[in-house]
């Protein structure tokens, strides 16, 4: 693995599950990082570059899980040691890029593949199994709306970069792409998207919103609000009694412990699921890998470079100096 962050973490647990995986080494640029993945995995090797990593000869194939902006080197550097290569998404952050990703995976005779990981989810595949059924006849549209806080949270400044793959369009349309395309059977016939950007002090594309037909005519609509102040999970019924999702729960707990002052620190559910996130990945608690991170939950709703979402309860200070962030 190359880039033992969140997301890299979110993977080595069904890596250990596989007979088929075994897991030789990581590689990452912080050694805090390093030693506390050592520490989880002893027969790992560990490495404080992706080159290293990729002249381990017992290496066979890398997961490139590193920041988006590294996806296109990472990828080209093993495929020229000869890894087969699965990268996060996004693939990379621009055509040209995927293009010689893919070139470099055919001259060096490796495997390339996008790992979208959004459709490989059980709700997904029960769709497609609905679908591919024609229990309920032909599948005549597709909609999938999210409404998110993604702008509102911390964020580091890669990630506001979108020359380094920041915004929503890159870090969160891959997921609406790859699970729209294969309910709706893969190939397109047209495209017809736009990107909204709304906040001056962010000035990435936080929003996006398009229209995609299927080569058999099926319409089908992808849309993504980071700016949204509210998720769009808590509009819908979920679970067998019909309640509102474990989300929504977040945002009313949220309100219940955040009733005094500008600086009180809130620690609602939602809160320390973020904070049981960053646990669960490999850097120092409390901050996520790269110790570049930090947190910082307050409330109310706007205090000079202070965001706030009042529905979901987490606030948080993101000073020019401090941005912070998880995916
Ligand atoms: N599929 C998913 O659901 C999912 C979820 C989270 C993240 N991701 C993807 O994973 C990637 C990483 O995101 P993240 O949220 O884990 O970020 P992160 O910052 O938590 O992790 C990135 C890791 O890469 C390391 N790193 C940075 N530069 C490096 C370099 N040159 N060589 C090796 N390691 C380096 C950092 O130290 C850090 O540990 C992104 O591309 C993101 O889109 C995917």
């Amino acid at each position: 693995m190359i880039g033992i962050g969140v997301g890299g973490a979110e993977i080595l647990p069904a890596m250990e599950a596989l007979d088929t995986i075994e897991l030789v080494a990581g590689a990452d640029v912080v050694q805090t990082t390093l030693d506390r993945f050592k520490e989880r995995y002893p027969g790992a090797r560990i490495y404080l570059s992706a080159e290293e990593l990729c002249r381990d000869p017992d290496v066979e194939a890398v997961w490139v899980s590193s920041p988006n902006r590294f996806h296109a080197e990472h990828t080209m550097l093993a495929a020229r040691y000869g890894k087969h290569v699965v990268v996060e998404k996004p693939m990379a952050i621009s055509f040209e890029q995927a293009e010689q990703m893919v070139e470099a995976a055919e001259r060096h005779g490796v495997k390339l593949l996008a790992g979208h990981t959004r459709a490989f989810t059980l709700p997904i595949r029960a769709m497609r199994r609905v679908i591919e059924s024609g229990r309920y006849g032909k599948l005549r549209a597709l909609n999938i709306w999210s409404y998110s806080d993604w702008m509102l949270r911390p964020r580091t400044p890669d990630e506001l970069g979108v020359a380094q793959g920041g915004g929503i369009p890159h870090r969160q349309g891959p997921h609406q792409v790859d699970t729209v395309r294969l309910l709706g059977g893969g190939l397109l016939r047209s495209v017809r998207a736009q990107v909204g950007q709304w906040m001056s002090e962010r000035p990435i594309p936080g929003y996006y919103a398009a229209f995609l037909e299927f080569e058999d005519g099926t319409p089908a609509t992808v849309v993504h609000n980071g700016y949204g102040y509210f998720l769009g999970a808590d509009l819908v019924p979920w679970g067998r009694t019909g309640s509102a999702t474990p989300r929504a729960n977040g945002p009313r707990s949220a309100r219940r412990c955040a009733p005094d002052g500008a600086t009180k620190v809130v620690r609602s559910k939602r809160c320390a699921s973020v904070a049981s996130r960053n646990a669960r990945s490999f850097g120092e608690p409390g901050r996520v890998p790269g110790c570049r991170r930090t947190w910082d939950w307050r409330w109310p709703v706007w205090i000079g470079p202070t965001y706030a979402n009042p529905n979901t309860g987490c606030a948080f200070t993101a000073t020019r100096a401090n941005e912070s962030s998880t995916s």
